[in-house]
């Protein structure tokens, strides 16, 4: 708490609490650098909190749920004033987020959800994962029409809501299509390293002449994946169509070389609407609801994706 707020709050004074959002401390746990998105989603939240005058504890938890436990068990001995969570995975969270619960400190979810009674936290900032699968989906049935379309998945990280879910909305959409078929699925734990490597063993195991179609729970690991079909003599976006989620700016590249065909976008802007939540509670006590849903939208190879790209490049990607 800072010394300002503290000599309020003792000389029992009421004030109007936008005086006192300058200045507060805000924990964050994000779960590490996985990909170029939530890089940018690091930017951005850092950016955001200097330019409103906040103090930005950063802890890089390198994928693990462990090490985001202890970071909340850091923040809330130091008595921070908010507490940001990107949670690698779903669950495992009620024991952590009780004891911050105990200290009154806030704790919004970015970007991803958890299997946890909704008072445990104050709001989740994410979009509609599901709803981003599902896009992808009517994407590909669209565009093969009555096709037959063996499709390999690369999911997200195993136990994390958007893997989860974007599997589910994908499902979802593709079943009303049973030309298009899921042949083999497995994660690629959302980096471009793993999703080169799962990619060349569904060439070496399917043969790349079977696979119509690559969904890829993020655009990280469709890059991955382009350079292993280059790697098998395939031309990616041709031979094998290719639909992620993210638009970050590598693959507006790609697709501007015609090397793969459509991404749902995810903006990494998860920390402003945090901190307008913050600052509405700390003026007057406005409670926000459950969840601030962020937009989804598509992009494909019809868009100028030479200018999302030159848009885009510079913002922490
Ligand atoms: O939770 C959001 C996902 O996490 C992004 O789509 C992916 O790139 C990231 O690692």
């Amino acid at each position: 708490m800072n010394i300002l707020k503290s000599l309020l709050a003792s000389a029992a004074i009421l004030v109007p609490a936008a005086a006192m959002a300058e200045g507060e401390t805000i924990g964050f746990s994000q779960i590490g650098s996985e990909s170029g998105w939530r890089a940018a989603e690091t930017t951005v939240t850092k950016q955001q909190a200097e330019e409103r005058g906040y103090d930005l504890k950063f802890a890089d938890a390198q994928q693990k749920q462990e090490n985001q436990i202890k970071a909340i068990r850091g923040f809330v001995a130091q008595g921070v004033d908010a507490i940001l969570l990107a949670p690698v995975v779903a669950t495992g969270w009620e024991d952590v987020l009780e004891e911050a619960k105990d200290a009154d400190i806030p704790v919004i979810l970015l970007d991803r959800n958890i299997d946890a009674p909704e008072d445990l936290y104050m709001t989740a900032v994410t979009s509609d994962q599901v709803h981003e699968g599902m896009v992808a989906g009517n994407w590909l049935v669209e565009a093969v029409g009555d096709a037959e379309c063996p499709v390999v998945e690369l999911q997200g990280t195993t136990g994390s809501s958007p893997a989860i879910s974007r599997k589910q909305g994908f499902e979802e959409a593709i079943a009303a299509a049973p030309n298009i078929t899921i042949t083999r699925s497995q994660t690629g734990d959302f980096t471009r390293a793993q999703g080169k490597v799962v990619m060349e063993s569904f060439l070496k195991s399917e043969g790349g002449e079977n696979i119509c179609a690559l969904y890829a729970h993020n655009d990280d690991m469709a890059v991955g994946a382009i350079q292993a079909i280059k790697e098998a003599g395939l031309k990616p976006g041709e031979d094998i169509k290719i639909v992620s989620i993210d638009s970050v700016p590598d693959i507006h590249l790609a697709m501007q070389a015609g090397e793969a065909n459509a991404t749902v976008e995810l903006t990494p802007n998860m920390a402003g609407p945090a901190f307008d939540v913050l600052e509405a509670y700390w003026k007057d006590g406005t409670m926000p609801p459950k969840w601030i849903q962020t937009e989804s939208k598509l992009y494909t190879s019809e868009d100028d994706n030479a200018a999302i790209y030159e848009s885009k490049k510079n913002l922490g990607y």
